[in-house]
């Protein structure tokens, strides 16, 4: 945790505070009472999430945790997420407000509503049922932004098969060992994306991944771009098999805790965890924070989350909260740079987007990009601001606050993880005086605690790790097919504690400040990746060694990835330029271009202590430009020396 004590510095000195106006808070139901209610009675105030929804069979108790960690939320209840998500508004008379606004990045619009969208999902639901998808399956999900992937992963819940969606951006290699830990029986897919204005192919990273796969039945393949593609035996194309399903499907109800979908994300160890998430409690917390954390106005906001649906902020906060809630949500397909750096505004504007939900790495681009593009459009629709991923430092809050929301929208640092669910520690717009850069506090309904090394909890002005103290309704109920891994990871530390792998410290006023990972993760670009993956990426190529990775500090990525290279023997005529630049390919290919290191640096050693465990704080030194630090432990001093001078002609920075 190397820049603790920057960003501890940076906050003794942060005494701005914004509470909200008087007219956000007079406009808003929302208020301080939700903490005393939830206060006063933990279950009961879940009780009282959970019946916003629409349930089939009562549940009969609120939390059996008998079995802790693994936990049961609403039990003996049942419900269909799909029907919760959309029939039920059109039932309530609302069929004609419009649920999506796609864009996509040619500029194709479309606009749905949510007597369409019940249509759409039920026709997809029918075709899957038709390919022998059944209760309990799982579906492999690899789509860009574009109605149907929030179309098919409705359909997957409205089936009751659990949906494993697959970051567009990751490679068929990638793919393939999430098809396989999960044994998908179906893959939807695209042909292609629109990227930078070009197409992007990505039925070929499929086709690669099936070829491993047996599980495999089908692929169900949407024709976005038109591209020329291979055609197998279990391809089939949705606009001809799904489009010609009836729009009748009767949805059934499952069991609370009856699997909803996976999603896989990066530990401290090179494989992936696939993440485990059920129906009710997980339902009931992204509903419950979406409506609350958001200042939800169904009747007149315009949403916009400017997630990927690979990602778990996707999943909470485009398909399962928004639509639970009946929001008009823009989706946008493309890049924010795409034909031009002021496209995200110009949705903006266009859409009158009322609250916009981002990540600080695109806050620190546009930043960047000069004041000019925002400025040039009209931004006033917009009247809430949010932000996740990873500590948003108080510079890019206030241009945020600023620049994007004119001073005049509260701006929700939101804290939460794959794991989580939902969002966990978050400002209340309509309650909360906010710090820039502070995430505030614990939501209500939400125990947390900051713990010192022993488990102690620890008070104002204080920091240490950040820990969940009490079970929640859309925690993960486990690691897919490893339940010995979901205790290791996460509640064995402290077995009492939920241990969430951040550093965190309380300021004199009890607001809350996130210092990032305390475990060998990086998170670049909001995006966890672990050193080990990578690490095992560079030494999966011929020519590497040894390797080791390191998380630097970067002005726009938060964290960018360094990584250090022992080339094999043999190896030394080797063009370092040609090298470097193939291995950081290597990575793309084996894990995908978020991966990619930024630099590479081919080293003769790599520090080491006597146990033979790698000093990655000497490398983080040496990879941020920093004098050395404390290397009394290291088996051989000399090695940071030959580190240091063997690096000019092998680093990279492109
Ligand atoms: C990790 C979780 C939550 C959806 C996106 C990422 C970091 C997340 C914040 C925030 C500081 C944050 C943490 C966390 N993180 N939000 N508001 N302030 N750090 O989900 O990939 O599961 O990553 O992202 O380190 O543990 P994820």
């Amino acid at each position: 945790m190397s820049q603790d004590h920057e960003t501890l510095d940076n906050l003794l000195r942060e005494n701005r505070t914004f509470p909200p106006s008087t007219e956000f808070a007079e406009n808003s139901n929302i208020t301080a009472d939700l903490y005393t209610q939830a206060d006063a009675d933990r279950l009961g105030f879940w009780e009282q999430q959970a019946r916003e929804l629409d349930w089939d069979t009562d549940f009969t108790e609120v939390l059996d945790w008998s079995d802790a960690p693994f936990a049961k939320w609403f039990v003996g209840g049942t419900l269909n997420v799909a029907y919760n998500c959309v029939d039920r508004h059109v039932h309530a008379g609302f069929g004609d407000q419009v649920a999506i606004r796609f864009e996509g990045e040619p500029g194709d619009q479309r606009n749905i509503t949510y007597r369409e969208l019940m249509g759409e999902v039920s026709k997809a639901a029918n075709a899957l049922q038709e390919l022998g998808v059944t209760a309990g399956d799982r579906v492999a999900i690899y789509m860009p932004m574009i109605p149907e992937a929030v179309v098919a992963m409705l359909a997957c819940a409205r089936v009751g098969a659990a949906h494993s969606v697959v970051f567009a951006g990751f490679s068929a290699e990638a793919l393939r060992s999430r098809i396989q830990d999960a044994q998908a029986k179906l893959v939807i897919t695209v042909d292609g994306q629109n990227r930078r204005g070009s197409v992007m192919a990505l039925k070929p990273a499929v086709d690669e991944a099936v070829a491993a796969c047996p599980s495999v039945n089908n692929v169900l393949v949407v024709k976005r771009c038109g591209n020329d593609v291979t055609w197998g035996e279990k391809d089939v194309w949705w606009h001809e098999f799904v489009d010609q399903q009836s729009e009748e499907h009767t949805p059934l109800a499952f069991d609370s805790e009856h699997p909803l979908f996976i999603l896989y994300t990066s530990g401290t160890t090179g494989k992936p965890k696939g993440i485990l998430h059920t129906t009710g409690g997980y339902l009931t917390q992204v509903a419950y924070t979406h409506r609350v954390v958001f200042d939800l106005k169904p009747d007149s906001d315009v949403y916009w989350c400017t997630a990927d649906i690979g990602w778990v902020t996707g999943h909470s906060y485009i398909v399962y909260g928004p639509l639970a809630n009946r929001v008009t949500q823009v989706i946008y397909e493309g890049t924010p740079d795409t034909p031009g750096k002021d496209r995200w505004w110009d949705i903006v504007e266009r859409h009158g987007v009322t609250t916009l939900y981002t990540a600080p790495t695109a806050i620190r681009t546009f930043m960047k990009w000069g004041d000019e593009l925002p400025g040039s459009h009209d931004l006033s629709s917009l009247r809430l601001l949010g932000s996740v991923g990873e500590p948003i430092n108080p510079e890019a809050w206030m241009w945020y606050r600023e620049v994007i929301g004119g001073s005049n929208c509260p701006i929700v640092d939101t804290w939460w993880q794959t794991e989580t669910g939902g969002i966990m520690i978050s400002p209340i717009p309509s309650v909360t005086a906010t710090k820039p850069g502070s995430a505030m506090r614990a939501l209500p309904g939400i125990g947390l605690a900051i713990v010192d090394e022993q488990g102690t909890e620890l008070g104002d002005g204080h920091g240490g790790f950040l820990v969940l103290t009490q079970p929640w309704p859309g925690m993960l109920r486990g690691i897919w097919g490893d339940d010995q891994r979901f205790v290791d990871t996460y509640w064995s530390k402290w077995p009492q504690y939920y241990f969430a792998g951040d550093g965190a410290k309380f300021d004199d006023d009890g607001a809350i400040w996130l210092l990032g990972r305390v475990d060998d993760v990086m998170n670049v670009s909001g995006h966890r990746i672990s050193t080990t993956e990578v690490e095992s990426a560079l030494v999966s190529h011929s020519s590497v060694a040894e390797a080791a990775v390191v998380g630097a500090s970067d002005d726009t990525t938060g964290q960018a990835i360094v990584a250090f290279v022992i080339l094999r023997s043999g190896m030394d005529g080797a063009d370092g330029t040609e090298l470097v630049k193939e291995l950081r390919n290597h990575v793309a290919t084996e894990i995908g271009p978020i991966a990619k290191p930024r630099q590479i640096m081919i080293v003769p050693e790599l520090p080491k202590t006597r146990s033979g465990k790698i000093l990655r704080r000497l490398l983080q030194d040496v990879a941020e430009h920093r004098n050395i630090g404390d290397s009394t432990t290291l088996a051989d001093p000399a090695v940071m020396n030959l580190i240091s001078t063997g690096l000019e002609a092998s680093s990279s920075d492109n």
